[in-house]
């Protein structure tokens, strides 16, 4: 592929006129699904399509022969519900490989480690300030999606890329969607009923002060990863019933199901319309980070939030320990592409900022999962990482 790049931006020098190399423009195409299926492009969708011309033109005057990668022969993140359910299938494999693969961690400082997965999960426990301190929440977490991708291919075999959910798809009736129908194509359904009350919003007013349950906060109980036993933490949490950890720092064995919420609550204020408002609605990068951490003034809990309380329970409801539920990949996935649509809107002014633009040497480690990279290299999915990021969401 770089050789392909180089040649077109070759020819490009010799028959351009102008003395700027201009690569060639090369029609792109998202190839989504279109067979009859239940989900026409929603307005972010959309949105995403229509940005890509001046996106590409944008591309088109950065010198992308350093890395190689182009819009073209990025890889493609695709959304859970266009996936055939073969690839379903081997994604979920792929999963289950990695939770019984040994743990790279030292497990005599950690007892609570179960498996190579445990690894990306005690990685957001030790750097929960280091992953969420308002300039790494998005760098952070793009490396941190990248690097267990790279994680479900290289040691598990996988063919494919990190799915994304996209949130409006499911927000109705998130329970009979294919994503959590508990099916063995899906990523797991509803938890038993419990008595838990609901999950509280902080600084938001009566009655969004709390997220009423969803019917489920009990051990999951369908699809592929029912039977599952985490072991980790909780360190923080939303079920007042959950076994505490014998270790104050949360990292001892203490096994236990995965509860889960599926929360059509949560999920009212996932709709495409809510995901498009704040993309199109926010003008700086702080506005855009804050609002989709919530906007209590308009009573908004915000997307990031009302994904993560979507599925809830333990781990997933656990600030620290909540990439133990597998669907964590897809939310914080969802949420990278929302970062990189945002970004297409005006690439030449916000291809460049992060949240309070951190020092030029400021970097993310993230341990045991992948090796640490300069933040200010982490803004862009097409040759951030040193050239390792090449991937895009269609
Ligand atoms: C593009 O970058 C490569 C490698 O960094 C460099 O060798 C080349 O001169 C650059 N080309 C232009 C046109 O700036
Ligand atoms: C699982 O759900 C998908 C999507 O709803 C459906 O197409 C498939 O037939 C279901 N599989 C089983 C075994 O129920
Ligand atoms: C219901 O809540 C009580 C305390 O509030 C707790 O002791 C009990 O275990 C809960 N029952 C279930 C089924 O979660
Ligand atoms: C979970 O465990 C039960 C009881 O051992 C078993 O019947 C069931 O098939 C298991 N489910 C999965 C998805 O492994
Ligand atoms: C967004 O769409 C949902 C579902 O169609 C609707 O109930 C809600 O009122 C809309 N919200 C806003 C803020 O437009
Ligand atoms: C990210 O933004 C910084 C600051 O403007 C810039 O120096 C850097 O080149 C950008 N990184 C990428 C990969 O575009
Ligand atoms: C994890 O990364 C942080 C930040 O660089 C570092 O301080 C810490 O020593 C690392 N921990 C391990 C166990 O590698």
């Amino acid at each position: 592929m770089v050789t392909v790049t180089l040649a077109i931006l070759l020819s490009a020098v010799v028959g351009a006129v102008s003395a700027a190399p201009v690569e060639e423009k090369k029609a792109f195409s998202f190839n989504r699904r279109t067979d009859g299926f239940p989900y026409p492009l929603d307005e972010v969708d959309k949105l995403e399509e229509d940005l890509i011309p001046k996106f590409q033109a944008y591309l088109a005057k950065k010198n992308s022969s350093s890395h190689g990668c182009t819009l073209e022969n990025a890889v493609r993140r695709q959304e859970w519900h266009d996936l055939t359910i073969p690839q379903r299938e081997e994604y979920i494999r792929a999963v289950l490989c990695l939770q019984s693969k040994p743990a790279k961690a030292d497990k005599t400082q950690y007892p609570g480690l179960n498996s190579r997965y445990d690894d990306f999960v005690l990685t957001h426990e030790t750097q929960a300030f280091h992953l969420h301190s308002t300039p790494h929440l998005f760098p952070a977490h793009r490396l941190y999606i990248w690097a267990y991708e790279k994680a479900l291919r290289e040691e598990c075999g996988y063919t494919g890329y990190q799915p994304y959910w996209n949130w409006g798809r499911t927000a109705a009736d998130p329970v009979n969607s294919p994503l959590f129908n508990g099916n063995a194509s899906s990523m797991g359904g509803q938890g038993a009923p419990s008595n838990y009350s609901g999950v509280m919003a902080m600084g938001f007013q009566k009655p969004y002060d709390v997220i009423p349950p969803g019917g489920g906060g009990g051990c999951m109980m369908s699809g592929p990863f029912a039977n599952m036993t985490i072991s980790l933490g909780p360190i923080g949490g939303v079920l007042p019933d959950v076994p505490k950890n014998p270790r104050t720092d949360g990292f001892a064995a203490n096994k236990r199901c995965i509860r889960r919420d599926v929360n059509k609550n949560a999920a009212a204020v996932t709709f495409a319309n809510y995901t498009y408002s704040l993309i199109k609605n926010s003008p700086t990068i702080d506005k855009f980070q804050q609002d989709m951490l919530g906007i209590p003034e308009k009573n908004d809990w915000g997307v990031h939030m009302a994904g993560h309380y979507t599925i809830g329970g333990d781990p997933g409801g656990d600030f620290y320990s909540s990439p133990g539920d597998p669907v964590f990949w897809f939310h914080h996935g969802m949420v990278d592409r929302i970062w990189w649509i945002w970004q297409m809107q005006d690439p030449e002014n916000r291809m460049n900022v992060l949240p309070e633009t951190p020092p030029k040497d400021d970097f993310v480690d993230l341990n045991w999962t992948v090796g640490r990279e300069n933040t200010w290299d982490l803004n862009d999915s097409i040759g951030g990482a040193g050239g390792k990021f090449c991937y895009i969401y269609v």
